[in-house]
């Protein structure tokens, strides 16, 4: 990809980049909306995820080409307008960056040409848009010279996703991208910021993603109805218990406190934020003592809970998950990130892995009607900055 990239840079854009980079994509194995309640995540980033090459200009022009989408050629905008905009497409996302960094002051003293190309499959829910960003920050903070740490990318890339692209996500999918670490999941307090490192040893064993393929529509407008409700139910329970999240919650206290949420569908919502962090916190100390078959029945719950109290499952997901469950050698299994189609993620034996390839494959194909994508998958690093040869 990166060959590809810089090749390509030169052919649209007439010279040599300055600068190659990469951006990886993230999975979350458990910890599902949490992160805008105060509660914990356990994403890892992945080795797959975008790769750019940019150039400073002597200018203020903005010009933008992606490999995945040749047939928007270039799209151009400049540093004087910095606005979201329905024909800027996928460019929206590194501006809203741009804009952000301006924002805190960091401004730039000339536009940029920014081609990228990626490997994470679209709409899949591996976050692509939240490598954009980071990767988009990266290389912001290396062409320019700006003093930010890592964590700083992902504040920013969150900020801009919420502000320009107007989706109000937590911080997860921007912190697992620019926090990534190799073979390790990134155990992430949200309320604070504070993080650990899990080393993941699965010997034997390999997280397999699966992909319905597809992506139920109203995606944003759910995740912020979600997202509203659990304010209200937070709100409620601070008329009765000093709490500043729902992640401050143990289970037994939400069931004590439950009361003074006053509707039936946000009280299951504000359920599954509470049940989730304290099921994340469990599964970190399960694969701390390497108790994978606690660690899979968690991730099993998870998916239960996500499907029938916060309700961001579809049909198609729980076929694949409910497929997952019959396969022997088959630790767990749930649907990942935001949910209303995407991915699921699976712990699976090696030697179960055909025998689960299939088994989902014909259930998928029999309800369905589609053919599920399977990426097994390796955790990998964060940003970096790639030698350009
Ligand atoms: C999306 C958001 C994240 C998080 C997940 C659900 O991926 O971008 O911030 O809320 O959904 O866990």
């Amino acid at each position: 990809m990166k060959d590809l990239v810089k090749a390509e840079f030169r052919k649209i854009f007439g010279e040599s980049p300055e600068g190659l980079y990469f951006a990886p994509g993230r999975v979350n194995l458990i910890g599902e909306h949490t992160d805008y309640n105060g509660g914990h995540v356990f994403p890892c980033a992945l080795t797959i995820g975008i790769a750019g090459a940019a150039r400073k200009r002597n200018d203020r022009k903005l010009r933008f080409y992606s490999l995945n989408f040749k047939e928007l050629g270039v799209i151009e905008s400049s540093l004087d307008d910095l606005t979201p905009r329905e024909d800027a497409r996928w460019t929206n996302y590194p501006k809203g960056v741009i804009w952000a960094f301006e924002g805190r002051g960091m401004k730039l003293p000339c536009g940029l040409d920014l081609l990228i190309g990626g490997n994470i499959p679209n709409g899949s829910g591996l976050s692509s848009s939240a490598a954009l960003e980071v990767l988009t920050g990266y290389l912001l903070r290396d062409l320019y010279g700006f003093d930010l740490t890592n964590i700083d990318l992902a504040l920013i890339g969150q900020y801009s996703e919420n502000n320009f692209n107007g989706m109000n996500c937590g911080i997860m999918d921007q912190f697992a991208s620019a926090m990534g670490k190799k073979d390790s999941a990134i155990f992430l307090d949200t309320a604070t910021l504070e993080y650990e490192y899990a080393p993941i040893r699965l010997e034997g064993k390999k997280i397999v993603v699966t992909n319905s393929l597809v992506k139920h529509s109203l995606v944003g407008s759910a995740y912020n109805d979600r997202r509203n409700s659990c304010e209200t139910a937070l709100k409620e329970l601070q008329t009765v218990t000093d709490i500043k999240t729902l992640g401050d919650l143990t289970e037994e206290e939400f069931e004590k406190y439950k009361y003074a949420i006053r509707d039936e569908d946000r009280m299951r919502k504000a359920k599954h934020a509470v049940y989730e962090n304290r099921r994340t916190i469990r599964a970190e100390k399960a694969l701390k003592d390497e108790d994978l078959p606690l660690f899979g029945k968690l991730m099993y719950e998870s998916h239960a809970s996500l499907r029938d109290d916060y309700e961001v499952s579809c049909p198609e997901i729980d076929v694949l998950v409910e497929a997952a469950g019959k396969v022997p050698g088959v630790l767990g299994s749930r649907i990942t990130g935001g949910g209303f189609g995407g991915c699921t993620v699976s712990i699976v034996e090696d030697s179960a892995i055909d025998a689960f390839k299939e088994a989902l494959t014909k259930d998928y194909q029999e309800k369905c009607g589609k053919t599920p994508e399977f990426y097994i998958v390796e955790i990998g690093n964060g940003p970096e900055k790639l030698n350009i040869g």
